[in-house]
Parts: C-alpha cells; structure tokens; sequence
C-alpha cells in the first residue's frame, strides 16, 4: 500500500466536497477513479499532492499518508512532496520553453546545472515516454510545436525528470483523438512497472482497459473501491450498477 487515507473530508468553504472517504491505494497498479461531473474526483486527486492547497477557503480534516508518513502533517515538505506526487493535466501543459528546457526545468530547480547530467536525463525521460528516437535531433525547437498527444508524453516526461514515485493524472487524454488515446494507454501500462498510478476519467471503457482497480464516487463520496473486474462486472452497491450500466451520469 503506498497511499491510505483515513476519515477524509474536504470542504470548500461550507460545501463539502469529499466525504469520509477511506481508500488504500497499492503500489505500481493504475487506480482509476470515475464518477459523475463534479461528485469530487479531481479533489480527491489533488488531494495526493496538495494541490488544493492552493485553493482558497479550503479545509481538510481527516489524515492521507504516503509510505507511512502523513503528509498533511506541518513538519511534511512541500516541496520534496510534489517532487514524488507529480501531477498530468487534462490539457497538456508544456511550458513555451524548448523540448530540452520543458525536460531538464524540474532537475534545474533541485540544483542539477551539470550539462551532462542534464543531457542524461532527457534521454532518459524521453525514452521512457517512448519520444527520444523522435525528437532527439530537435530537442532545441519549442514544446508547443508538438501534437497534443506528444505534448502530453512530453509533459508525463517532464514529471519523470525528477523521479517521481506517483504520477497523477487527471482525464489525460480527453484533449485526444482515439489514437492517441490509446498510445497514451499504451505508455500507462508500460509505466505502472516503475510508478504508481492513479486516474481520473470519465471514461468506463478507459478505466475498464487500464485500470487494476477502480473507485466509483458520487456526491463526494467514495461508493465503491474494488478491482475493475469486480468493480465493472458484478458491483456491489445499487448506485455502481446503476452507474456502469448507464442509468445516470
Ligand atoms: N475551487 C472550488 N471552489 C468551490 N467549489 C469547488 C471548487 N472546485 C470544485 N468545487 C466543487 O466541488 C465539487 C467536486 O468538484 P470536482 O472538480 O472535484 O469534481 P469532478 O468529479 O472532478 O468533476 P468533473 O468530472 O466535472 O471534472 C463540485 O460540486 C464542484 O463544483
Ligand atoms: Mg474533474
């Protein structure tokens, strides 16, 4: 188990976003995380990095470790916390920056200048997002010249750069055409081996195809938390069924 959350509630001001939810989260499976518009999935993915954080009139109560530690405990750093929780973006977000400078921002900001080391990691990174062979002869042209879909790998690199342990992603592929979908499912797959993953998508099949395991939320509640198979096959809660056999939503 990498992430476990405990009695976890999350209000935005006086609306309650996230309810009670408890959830235990293994380590290198892809979790998928589906539900209705606006029952909290993307609240509860940046609660795994603190995102939220960043939202006004925000308050937490309840406890969220990662390997152990709680990491919404004061003595927990930031910094170090969303080196190792890295977030994807429903729209790529390259920076408009060159290919090499979008991969080696990241390890710039933890002190590494050293143009080898540099050079190293964006080989790496970019191999593993399965880019390299592609760009390695114009890494110096700007990010946003890419297809959304290499924009994406690209920004999934761009995490990979400082080693991170989870990778976040929310709806990553909604800005991309079926192809590309599946080649960005592709690399999930292969990624899930060295990280932990967890998704956000309004996708079933997605899920179905990706997913170890599955969390179905409704109105900021945690209903359902099961493998895909169980989860997508025989339910065990009214609400699920009614859900995955598209009775609502
Ligand atoms: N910054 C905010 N301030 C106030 N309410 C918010 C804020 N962000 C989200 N909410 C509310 O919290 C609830 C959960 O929002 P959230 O974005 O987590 O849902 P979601 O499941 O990701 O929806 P979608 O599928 O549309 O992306 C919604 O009712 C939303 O209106
Ligand atoms: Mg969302």
């Amino acid at each position: 188990m990498i992430i476990r959350t405990a009695n976890l509630n999350l209000y935005y001001h006086k609306f309650q976003a996230l309810k009670n939810v408890n959830v235990e989260i293994r380590r290198n499976v892809i979790t998928g995380i589906i539900g209705p518009s606006g029952c909290g999935k993307s609240t509860l993915l940046r609660i795994f990095n603190r995102m939220n954080d960043l939202i006004e009139g925000v308050r937490i109560t309840g406890s969220v470790l990662i390997d152990n530690e709680d990491i919404y405990s004061p003595m927990h750093d930031l910094i170090l916390l969303r080196k190792r929780v890295g977030l994807v973006f429903q729209r790529p977000n390259a920076f408009p920056l060159s290919i090499f400078d979008n991969i080696t921002y990241g390890p710039r900001v933890w002190g590494i200048s050293d143009k080898k080391t540099l050079t190293e990691i964006v080989e790496r990174s970019l191999t593993a997002v399965d880019l390299f062979d592609d760009l390695k002869d114009r890494l110096d042209c700007p990010a946003l010249s890419l297809s959304a879909e290499k924009q994406q790998r690209l920004c999934i690199a761009r995490l990979l750069a400082v080693e991170p342990e989870i990778l976040l992603m929310d709806e990553p592929c909604s800005a991309l055409d079926p192809i590309a979908t599946s080649k960005i499912e592709e690399l999930m797959i292969e990624l899930k081996k060295k990280y932990t993953i967890i998704i956000v998508t309004h996708n079933m099949q997605q899920a179905a195809r990706i997913a170890d395991e599955v969390g179905f939320m409704l109105l900021g509640e945690l209903v359902e938390f099961d493998t895909a198979k169980t989860l997508f096959t025989s339910p065990n809660d009214r609400r699920t069924n009614d859900y995955i056999s598209g009775r609502f939503g």
